[in-house]
């Protein structure tokens, strides 16, 4: 475990930020969180506020509320970093779809802009947050980190083009930067366009569900804790540096079968309502982490059963 760093969380108010943000301030770790608080979905201040309710403002952490594709938000940086954790981005396949050019101002330049901030602050690591969308519809399952990459939506180009940055500033700079491929993460403060979040909040009102597609869509969906355990381990480790890896849970199911494992969850009797499919899903996610196994010693512990139940409960006991 990470302790005593002080350590830089972009997108520290967001759903992965605020769950790493939780973990490592347990460690006596100081923590530096940036965040624009953007309004693609609402209540990341009053989650934040809940979650720091408990520390200190400036003493155990710090929240600088500003944009990472500004220079001004940089020079409030006042502390040494030691760890970076770059989780920042507008998410959402669909959105992105609509909103192409703003996806990827967003994404590639703030990108760019902190490997160049943990460059000239000679920070010891940087942890960049990529996504299994980069490889598209895969060509051959499970997808190791050599599948061809074929994104089919902006949002997946801009998580592609931060890794070729990554990999740039690395050759050229060695920047000590390290690059994750997310699988479908779900768990508490999930986000709420996220279909297990979605679903949950249906189903708990009685509202009927939309499935986009037939259901037969297959995704690699991967608890929380299992996401923070990749990320920690690699920023411990330093033959990672320079790497990419898949963090998945390689255990993928339909989404058909999600749904009924939720309603058994639940108890609530079924109300589906299957629209057509949206452009930019992919019609498979599967990961397969050999090499994150072998490097980090990753294994994911959070079944899809054990970890829709710790779901369920938070939902249920925060968001009525
Ligand atoms: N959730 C998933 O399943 C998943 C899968 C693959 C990859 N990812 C990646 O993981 C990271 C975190 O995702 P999340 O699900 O927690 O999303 P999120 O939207 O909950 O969190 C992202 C946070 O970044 C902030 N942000 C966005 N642009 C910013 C900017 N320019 N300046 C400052 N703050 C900014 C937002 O306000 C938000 O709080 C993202 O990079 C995302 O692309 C997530």
């Amino acid at each position: 475990m990470i302790k005593n760093k002080n350590i830089l969380i972009t997108g520290g108010a967001g759903f992965i930020g605020s769950n790493l943000f939780e973990e490592l301030i347990k460690f006596n770790n100081y923590l530096i969180v940036i965040d624009n608080f953007n309004d693609y979905y609402k209540g990341k201040e009053e989650q934040f506020n809940d979650l720091t309710k408990n520390y200190k403002k400036d003493e155990d952490y710090k929240l600088i509320q500003g944009n990472l594709v500004k220079d001004s938000t940089y020079d409030q940086i006042k502390d040494r970093i030691d760890i970076i954790f770059h989780l920042a981005a507008q998410p959402g396949v669909r959105y992105s779809i609509e909103n192409a050019a703003e996806v990827s101002h967003n994404n590639i330049t703030s990108t760019i802009k902190i490997f160049e901030y943990a460059m000239k602050n000679e920070v010891s690591k940087i942890i960049y947050a990529s996504s299994s969308s980069v490889y598209g519809n895969p060509e051959y399952t499970p997808v190791d980190e050599n599948h061809p990459k074929n994104p089919i939506s902006p949002y997946a180009v801009s998580k592609l083009t931060g890794e070729i940055y990554a990999d740039y500033y690395y050759r050229e700079y060695s920047l000590p930067v390290i690059t994750h491929r997310f699988y479908t993460v779900y768990g508490p403060r999930g986000r709420p366009d996220m279909a297990i979040r979605k679903f949950f909040d249906k189903m708990i009102h009685n509202e009927e569900i939309l499935i986009y597609g037939d259901g037969e869509q297959i995704r690699d969906f991967t608890y929380i804790s299992d996401i923070l355990n990749g990320l920690i381990l690699s920023a411990e480790k330093k033959k990672a540096n320079g790497e990419v890896f898949n963090l998945g849970c390689s255990s993928p199911i339909s989404v058909n079968k999600l749904v009924d494992k939720m309603y058994k969850i639940v108890g609530k009797s079924k109300k589906i309502k299957y629209v057509s499919k949206k452009k930019g899903d992919v019609e498979i996610t599967h990961s397969d982490i050999s090499k994150a196994k072998k490097i980090l010693d990753y294994f994911p512990e959070i079944n899809i059963d054990e970890g829709l139940k710790r779901t369920y409960n938070w939902q249920i006991n925060n968001l009525r």
